[in-house]
């Protein structure tokens, strides 16, 4: 029988699907025996799993980053519910495509499709009056466009998926532009923010359908790495204005808000006051919206939500 998605499994699950191994480590129990510690992974979310026997044998058939096929039932040792491996193996996509394996049914994506998004981002780059602003982030969309495209924004808080950043991008671009309207700020220079803010993202991660923090990401952090990004593609434009180069590069620094949360200095330009509040607000509606999709409780109320640290009202009628 077919396992359901992971978010769906419950402890009589027992059966067989095919998953992305987000990890793999080979450990020693309590009394010395050895197995191995895995991660699967779906469109509907990870599940820890375990290989308890011929742990030899099957630590050769796969790994992690790898496509499987997996065979097994769900078990419930304390409180998590977890997977007992009876079999694992690399995906064979001649044998595997005709039962029903798709890529996309195992990496987790952005609701909206990517070349949509991507279309709406060029357009309005291409709308953008400054022709500095206009050049650089032309050019940061050609160079990085390949990364830009899929990139998660996060390993796990927010738009933690394939395309997510794009939808992060693309929201703070939105709403950037309103708020620039709103209180006369530089539609540009937001829009530039918007852009250039989580660029250093694409270095910080590694990304193949799993995120993980690359060396850099750990050494340099996004923020950093980002302004060296911006430096570097400046310079190379003949004539880039200092002043607006030093705005932007404010802006990427600045973007966390306050020097506990990150970012060296702080928030001195009214443009990067609107986009670290944007940024912390996208960042939190994500979660929000998420939580109460994913809420299984009955009542009026979600689950307690520990990094917002409280429950949420469900939209009515539910
Ligand atoms: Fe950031
Ligand atoms: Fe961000």
């Amino acid at each position: 029988m077919r396992l359901p998605r992971i978010a769906e499994l419950d402890e009589s699950s027992s059966g067989w699907g095919f998953y992305l191994c987000a990890r793999k480590e080979r450990r020693t129990d309590r009394a010395g025996a050895e197995f191995l510690a895995v991660v699967l992974q779906d469109v509907s979310g990870q599940i820890s799993a375990k290989v308890v026997h011929d742990v030899d044998a099957f630590q050769r058939e796969f790994d992690a980053g790898d496509f499987v096929r997996v065979e097994g039932r769900a078990n419930r040792p304390y409180q998590k519910l977890e997977l007992l491996i009876e079999k694992i193996r690399r995906v064979d996509e001649a044998a595997d495509r005709p039962e029903g394996f798709k890529e996309e049914d195992c990496i987790p994506c952005a609701p909206r499709p990517i070349e949509d998004m991507w279309q709406e981002l060029r357009s309005r780059v291409e709308r953008a009056r400054n022709p500095w602003i206009r050049q650089l982030l032309t050019g940061i969309l050609d160079r990085h466009g390949e990364r830009l495209r899929i990139w998660p924004a996060a390993l796990t808080v927010h738009h933690a998926y394939r395309g997510g950043l794009l939808e992060h991008v693309l929201k703070l671009a939105e709403t950037g532009e309103a708020l620039a309207a709103a209180y006369g700020a530089d539609a540009d220079l937001l829009l530039a923010g918007a852009v250039l803010h989580d660029l250093g993202k694409i270095d910080e991660l590694s990304y193949d359908g799993v995120t993980s923090y690359s060396l850099h990401g750990n050494l340099l952090g996004h923020i950093t790495i980002g302004v060296m990004l911006v430096r570097e593609a400046a310079s190379a434009i003949d004539g880039f204005p200092a002043g607006l180069r030093l705005r932007l590069e404010h802006m990427i620094l600045s973007h966390h808000g306050e020097r506990e949360l990150g970012s060296p200095v702080e928030p001195m330009t009214a443009e990067a006051f609107i986009l670290s509040s944007l940024d912390s607000l996208d960042a939190t509606l994500h979660q929000v919206r998420r939580h109460v999709e994913d809420d299984r409780s009955e009542g009026d109320f979600t689950a307690y939500h520990p990094r917002l640290g409280r429950v949420l009202l469900k939209p009515s009628g539910r």
